[in-house]
């Protein structure tokens, strides 16, 4: 039996009524939110930011998780613990050093993750590893919703695994973009312990249901 965590990324959600369509999914089953920060200049798309995920921050107790997709997150981490998030994931491809941006996400008194694009090898992130407790391989280029599954990046999955097992650091895998019930189950067989979902959850027309065959089909077993 998996104990895979379903985490729906509210960038799909109904924008005008964001504090109900979190209640909405937490009553589906969800066990946190994703919540998709970009800056326009990281990715070519702008959402929302700290203010929001403080406004929506008392609709729930679900762990908050911001998935930072700017420039520069080592300028915003106060604002995002301030917003009560649990853990901020930044980008492999900014230039901050990642080490020094783990510790000052952890002096916050927050959870550090980092995530990495289809075109980023995960040898990139292996020295900041042992530093982190997530992390996030995108299976879509970042910036929207509803993109298709780049399946060939499952293969990132074993990498991250291994070389977790090889430095003794227990790390959540989580993987983001195009994920739904037909590649839960393979995911999660590889070692996903986290499953981002957006558009196959709040583009569907029954949430429970929509999680439901998530959850059902992720522990499948092989
Ligand atoms: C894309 C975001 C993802 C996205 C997932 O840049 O990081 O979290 O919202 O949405 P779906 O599941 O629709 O691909
Ligand atoms: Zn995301």
């Amino acid at each position: 039996m998996s104990h895979v965590k379903i985490y729906p990324s509210i960038l799909s959600a109904d924008f005008s009524c964001l504090g109900e369509e979190v209640q909405r999914v937490e009553k589906a089953g969800a066990h946190g939110i994703h919540l998709d920060v970009m800056d326009g200049n990281f990715v070519p798309n702008i959402t929302f930011g700290a203010s929001v995920i403080k406004s929506i921050r008392k609709t729930t107790e679900l762990p908050f998780w911001a998935h930072l997709m700017i420039q520069h997150p080592e300028k915003y981490i106060d604002d995002y613990k301030d917003a009560g998030v649990q853990g901020i994931i930044f980008h492999a491809e900014i230039s901050y050093d990642h080490i020094k941006l783990a510790a000052a996400i952890h002096d916050a008194g927050l959870g550090a993750g980092i995530s990495i694009n289809p075109e980023t090898e995960v040898s990139e992130i292996f020295d900041c590893l042992p530093y982190l407790e997530e992390v996030l391989v995108m299976t879509v280029h970042p910036g929207f919703g509803g993109q298709t599954f780049m399946s060939e990046q499952m293969n990132k999955i074993t990498e991250i695994r291994n070389k977790a097992e090889e430095l003794d650091h227990h790390i959540e895998i989580s993987v983001d973009g195009g994920v739904n019930k037909n590649n839960a189950g393979e995911l999660v067989q590889r070692g996903v312990n986290i499953l981002v979902v957006g558009s196959a959850i709040y583009k569907s027309d029954n949430y429970e249901k929509a999680v439901k065959e998530i959850k059902m089909n992720a522990e499948k077993q092989p």
